[in-house]
Order: C-alpha cells, then structure tokens, then sequence
C-alpha cells in the first residue's frame, strides 16, 4: 500500500497536537486505500498515540536510539517508543546526518536496532548540492543505503526508503518528478542487489518541498510509492489533501 507520511519535525506541542488531529481525522476517516504516518515530536507521542488508537492511521518517530536501555541521557529507546503504539522510526534524516552529525555507523546501530524491535525503520538518503553537482546522486544514495543495511541486507523487505535531496528540503525547490523516478528506480535495483531474495515490499518514498499542488505529480510515478512531508504536513487541512491526491 502508497505511504503518506507526515514528519512535523520540531514543531507542535501537546496541545497542539490534539488540536490538529481533532481536526485531520474526520478529514481522512474514508481513507483506507493508503496508509497515513505521522510522525510527532516525542513529546506529542502520547497524546498522539491515544488519538490515533484505532483510526488506522499508523504513528512514527523522528528518530530513536539503538541501545535498549542506559546512561544516554537525552535518548529515547524503541521500548519506549513502541509503548505509545509507535509502529515506524525515520532514520538518517538528513537533518540528523548534517545537524546533529549522525554518522552512517550510527545510522546502521538504528536500522538494526528498529529491525529487532519489529519497528518499520524509514531509512532516509538523499544527497547535498554539491553532490548533485559533482554527478554523485546515486553514488551517494548508494553508498547510504548499503551502509545503513550493512549486516542486515536479509531483511530489506522490512524497510522504507525516503529520497529526500538535501538541497530539496525545505526549500520550496522540489526534484522534478522524473529525475525522482530515476533515483526510485536506481534505488529499487540495488535493493535487489543487496539482497538477491528481496520480495520487494520496501516503499521508496520522495521528499522535499512536497505541497498539495505537487503531490500528484510525484505520485503518478511509477516507483514513487508515497511522500515523505515536512513543512506541509503541519496543517491538517494541506496534509489531508495531499494524502488524497492520488
Ligand atoms: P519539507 O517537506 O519541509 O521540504 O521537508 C521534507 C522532509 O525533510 C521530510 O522528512
């Protein structure tokens, strides 16, 4: 099934949580032909998590830590996250590698660790300006994505992949539909490169200045298989149409 998600990244609080999915569920409740993430801070997981209880609509986290437990003051474990009816982690979002400096070592420990947790790791890739520039896109998107399933290539059907090109987020300035299917296509080979008994469940999302006006056309593409939104998902009415643009 097509995958919507919403990542609010570092926006809404508790309240106004409750206030946007008060709002957002009716705006869905018909929609059982593609499946809805949102994604929350971890503080409006809880009341998310009761709001979402039986909607269908499936609840993610923006990141995780991969130990079970410990001294790592400031992280959240997949216990802990699971505990609020958490069923997806985003990893390796770019602003993770580039703000926080999440290393693909790093991003492989959670990978691994969300796969033991029966967590659906979205593993996200995408490279910078620079990059695109130099003609590396798919050097580094494969690069990324053998690094983050390095010991764990059995398993690729029980991942998600987001393409999201850096100099794409945020920016107003989407890929164009086409070159995303070329690197969804790309991505989708070397899946079966990496694991020859791949079934080929994994959902190559796009993301990157996704709007209402443009959802569609990323959709129409052959190996786009949902979005990943930011800036747009955080009004229930705008998130809500592009979850039924297709
Ligand atoms: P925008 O939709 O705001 O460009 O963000 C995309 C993104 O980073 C989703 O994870």
């Amino acid at each position: 099934m097509k995958l919507i998600s919403a990542n609010w990244k570092m926006n809404l609080t508790p309240a106004q949580t409750r206030e946007y999915l008060q709002k957002f569920l009716p705006l869905v409740e018909d929609i059982k032909d593609r499946e809805i993430l949102i994604c929350p801070p971890f503080t409006s997981l809880c009341v998310a998590g009761e709001m979402l209880a039986g909607s269908g609509i499936r609840l993610g986290a923006q990141n995780c830590y991969h130990e079970p437990r410990g001294a790592f003051t400031g992280e959240v474990s997949l216990d802990m996250l699971k505990e609020f009816g958490v069923s997806y982690a985003i990893v390796g979002h770019s602003e993770r590698r580039w703000i926080f400096g999440e290393s693909d070592e790093l991003i492989n420990k959670k990978v691994t660790a969300c796969l033991k947790a029966g967590v659906r790791p979205i593993i996200c890739v995408g490279e910078r300006l620079e990059e695109r520039e130099a003609g590396l896109t798919f050097k580094v998107v494969e690069t990324q994505i053998r690094l983050a399933l390095s010991g764990v290539e059995e398993y690729t059907s029980s991942v998600d992949i987001a393409y999201e090109p850096v100099w794409a987020i945020g920016t107003g300035n989407p890929a164009t539909p086409e070159d995303a299917q070329l690197v969804h296509a790309y991505i989708k080979d070397l899946l079966h490169q990496i694991n020859p008994g791949h079934r080929g469940e994994t959902r190559v999302l796009y993301g990157g200045s996704v709007s209402p006006k443009n959802a569609s056309e990323f959709m129409r593409m052959k190996d786009v298989d949902g979005l990943l939104v930011g800036g747009a998902s955080l009004d229930p009415e705008s998130f809500s149409q592009i979850v039924k643009s297709f």
